[in-house]
């Protein structure tokens, strides 16, 4: 089998969800905080927050989920929504073009409905100012007729709990922010987070895994459960054909071969990137749009789905001056010099 077939022409470690997750997170999605491995202070607080407001009768506060894609913020959505025992109502901010569709959904909640807003970030400013008042007071303020003999009145809406996630929190308006009672930062899982989801989804996968390929699977995640569950099926695809249906050290250390992502979950994107600060701009500082003209990716990319995790890893920091490459990336760089691109300078 050539590498190529193997290999998806998407990238196997991109953080934003490929088509083929689809079916694939509606099987492994867990359904409760039992099943949701990890971040443990949110659940608890969560958990806390939910339990009172059910006491107390009321619609839970509402709720912005932040962090890079893939951590399990549309999951977190749902299992709340299941512990509170209603209903979810879900869409997205470029979703919503017209104020008038806000209006729409508001007004058709029950009480203590959840209304999921993905991508919140990117509301029309227009659209966002009905919410204001939303979340506020379950109310909004309608405008009937034109001109001087327009009228604005006030409808009342049943208590909701809005629930807003966003990859970058730093573009939300400070007044839309700033009426979520409870907010909350995603942050990458640990490595022995991530072998307990691997165990646990390559168990409702059905195929066998040992614990050496666990946790070389886990070690490549990029700290994201969403690239653990795609490297497991990738994996998995491999096992089956050529192992006996078995994922060892061995099977999942050449299916990640295979796939050019190496033991820290870099594939060639990320190699690519620091190169370029290094070989180009001699390590930085450079801005990201230079970065990003450079390598030919969009700089919303670079800063949602590469940066985060390279600056985790502690290759790349970020300066008033622009981005630098650090010892560490150099040193990483260097052990892995026999990478196409670096051959070209020879
Ligand atoms: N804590 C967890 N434990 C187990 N599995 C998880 C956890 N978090 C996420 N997952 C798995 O990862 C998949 C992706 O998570 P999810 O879709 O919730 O991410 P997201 O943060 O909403 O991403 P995006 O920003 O792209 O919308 C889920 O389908 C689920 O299978
Ligand atoms: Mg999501």
């Amino acid at each position: 089998m050539d590498s190529n077939d193997f290999a998806s022409e998407e990238r196997i470690i991109s953080r934003e969800k490929l088509a083929e997750d689809s079916n694939l997170e509606k099987n492994l999605r867990p359904l409760s905080f039992d099943d949701y491995i990890g971040q443990e202070k949110i659940k608890e607080n969560l958990d806390i927050f939910i339990r009172a407001a059910i006491e107390r009768g009321e619609a839970l506060d509402h709720v912005l989920l932040y962090g890079p894609p893939g951590l399990g913020k549309t999951t977190l959505a749902h299992i709340i929504t299941n512990k509170m025992n209603v209903n979810i109502h879900v869409t997205s901010g470029p979703a919503i073009e017209r104020a008038g569709d806000l209006a729409a959904i508001l007004t058709n909640l029950e009480e203590k409905d959840v209304l999921f807003i993905d991508e919140i970030h990117r509301l029309n400013r227009n659209v966002e100012e009905i919410l204001y008042p939303a979340m506020e007071d379950f109310a909004i303020d309608i405008v009937l007729g034109k001109g001087p003999g327009a009228r604005s009145v006030r409808l009342d809406l049943s208590p909701f709990t809005l629930i807003g996630a966003t990859t970058r929190a730093g573009s939300l308006s400070g007044p839309l922010r700033g009426r979520f009672g409870v907010v909350n930062r995603l942050d990458f899982y640990k490595v022995d987070e991530l072998k307990e989801i691997i165990i646990r989804s390559a168990k409702l996968l059905e195929v066998d895994i040992d614990d050496e390929g666990a946790t070389v699977l886990s070690k490549s995640s990029r700290g994201t459960p969403r690239i653990a569950n795609r490297l497991l099926k990738r994996c998995r695809d491999y096992a089956q054909i050529k192992a006996n249906n078995k994922i060892t050290k061995e099977v999942a250390e050449k299916s990640l071969e295979m796939l050019e992502v190496d033991e820290l979950g870099l594939d060639e994107t990320d190699r690519r990137l620091m190169r370029a600060i290094l070989e180009k701009y001699n390590g930085g500082p450079v801005g990201l749009d230079t970065i990003s003209a450079s390598i030919s990716e969009e700089r919303e990319t670079i800063e949602d789905v590469y940066e985060p995790y390279l600056m985790q890893l502690g290759f790349i920091n970020r300066t008033p001056r622009g981005r630098v490459l650090t010892e560490e990336a150099k040193k990483y760089l260097g052990q892995n010099s026999n990478l196409p691109y670096q051959q070209k300078l020879f």
